[in-house]
């Protein structure tokens, strides 16, 4: 039978918190020197890092999601990240309003989209709240393959017909949108590399850190 460490909970618990505290302190100038003050010193750094888990930087992906497994054995294929998601689709978020802002001007020319790390296609349902979006649109969710059986169902009950799933980024050859919100930094090879591939006009990036949209960024090709 599989024994569970009984500190982990705790120790989630613990990362988590410090690293809520962290942000909340990084918001006034006062906590950032603070946090600066920590980083400066390689003792109270080496420290911090310890009391920061999974939360802390690291060299590489590969290395993060060794660290973060260790204290959750799970991943996007969770349960509750699927839910979370799937409630996504009903409520736009702050971070949502730039990417809003600039569709709201190109609605009527998008007939092809690429939704990098799309999950569910919760962005599409979402924004067709918002956009009055084409019958012969196309949505192409490019996300892992446990989403698809997921998505594809959600489609079906919400009888929709404009979402597709693709299985590579090659997908994105010709579409008129290429969006990637909070999806980017799963993905190792820059985005200007993968953009290289094909013809995008318009690519759209909701970068991970971005909790609101002081922290979304919009590149606009062509
Ligand atoms: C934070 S969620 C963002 C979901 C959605 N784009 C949004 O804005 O709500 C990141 C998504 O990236 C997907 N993802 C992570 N690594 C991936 C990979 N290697 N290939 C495809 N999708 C990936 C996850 O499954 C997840 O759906």
């Amino acid at each position: 039978m599989a024994t569970t460490n009984p500190f982990r909970k705790p120790r989630v618990f613990q990362i988590r918190l410090l690293a809520s505290s962290m942000s909340l302190l990084g918001r006034s100038s006062s906590g950032r020197s603070l946090i600066l003050f920590v980083r400066s010193l390689p003792i109270l750094r080496g420290f911090a890092n310890f009391l920061l888990g999974y939360r802390r930087t690291f060299p590489s992906f590969a290395k993060a999601q060794a660290s973060a497994s260790h204290y959750i054995p799970a991943s996007h294929e969770h349960p509750d990240e699927i839910r979370f998601h799937t409630s996504m689709s009903d409520a736009a978020r702050e971070s949502d309003y730039p990417v809003l802002f600039c569709l709201s001007r190109a609605e009527d020319d998008l007939h092809r989209v690429f939704d990098l790390g799309g999950n569910v296609g919760n962005l599409f349902y979402c924004y067709q709240q918002y956009l009055n979006f084409a019958n012969d649109l196309v949505w192409m969710v490019y996300d892992l393959p446990s989403k698809k059986p997921i998505g594809e169902k959600l489609a079906a009950q919400r009888n929709e017909h404009r979402i597709r799933y693709v299985n590579a980024i090659s997908a994105a050859s010709g579409a008129d949108l290429f969006i990637a919100s909070g999806s980017l930094h799963y993905f190792e090879e820059p985005l200007d590399k993968i953009s290289s591939r094909f013809r995008t006009i318009v690519l759209i990036s909701v970068l991970a850190s971005c909790r609101a949209a002081r922290n979304s960024s919009l590149v606009c090709k062509n």
